[in-house]
């Protein structure tokens, strides 16, 4: 039934969830799963000041973009190990940067996406609330199947 599905991460413990859940789904309909993180900043390439010393002393180039890329990139690579672990076998990665919600959406509607698994929750701080606001604003907007996991 579902045959490509969708999980975006936020290296939360709720997203971690979504992805121990879908890689059973995947594990069932024999379906491709792709593991989604949005940046929302892509970040200078300049060094920045506090890292400068370092940098130049290491003969290492830390600019401020490869810092959040290599975050994304770690975001990605621990939710593929789980789903792996969770028995998918067909798992891919992929980064995006933009407004999470929007970025979401489309690479769902672009990619022929039938189902989007992703947390109630995500990293953000504020107690009591029951969805967060990416969670809510994509099961609103996506046009195919999405379960929010808490
Ligand atoms: N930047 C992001 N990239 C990919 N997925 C995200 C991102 N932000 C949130 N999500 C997804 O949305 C879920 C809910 O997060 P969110 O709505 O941001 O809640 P909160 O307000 O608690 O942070 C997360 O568990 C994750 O699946
Ligand atoms: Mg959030």
């Amino acid at each position: 039934m579902f045959k490509h599905i969708l999980v975006p991460v936020d290296g939360s413990d709720s997203a971690q969830r979504a992805v121990e859940h879908a890689a059973s789904l995947a594990r069932t309909y024999g379906a491709r799963l792709v593991l989604l993180q949005v940046m929302v900043r892509i970040g200078s390439d300049q060094v920045p000041a506090s890292l400068r010393e370092v940098a130049r002393t290491e003969h290492i180039e830390v600019t401020e973009a490869r810092l959040l890329r290599s975050v994304a990139e770690s975001i990605v690579e621990k939710a593929k190990d789980l789903a792996k672990a969770g028995g998918a076998e067909d798992v891919e990665t992929a980064i995006e940067h933009g407004d999470p919600a929007n970025t979401i959406v489309d690479y769902g509607t672009a990619h022929d996406i039938d189902l989007i698994v992703m947390g109630r929750r995500g990293l953000g701080q504020l107690a009591g609330l029951l969805m967060g606001s990416v969670s809510h604003k994509v099961a609103h907007h996506s046009t195919c199947a999405c379960l929010t996991v808490p």
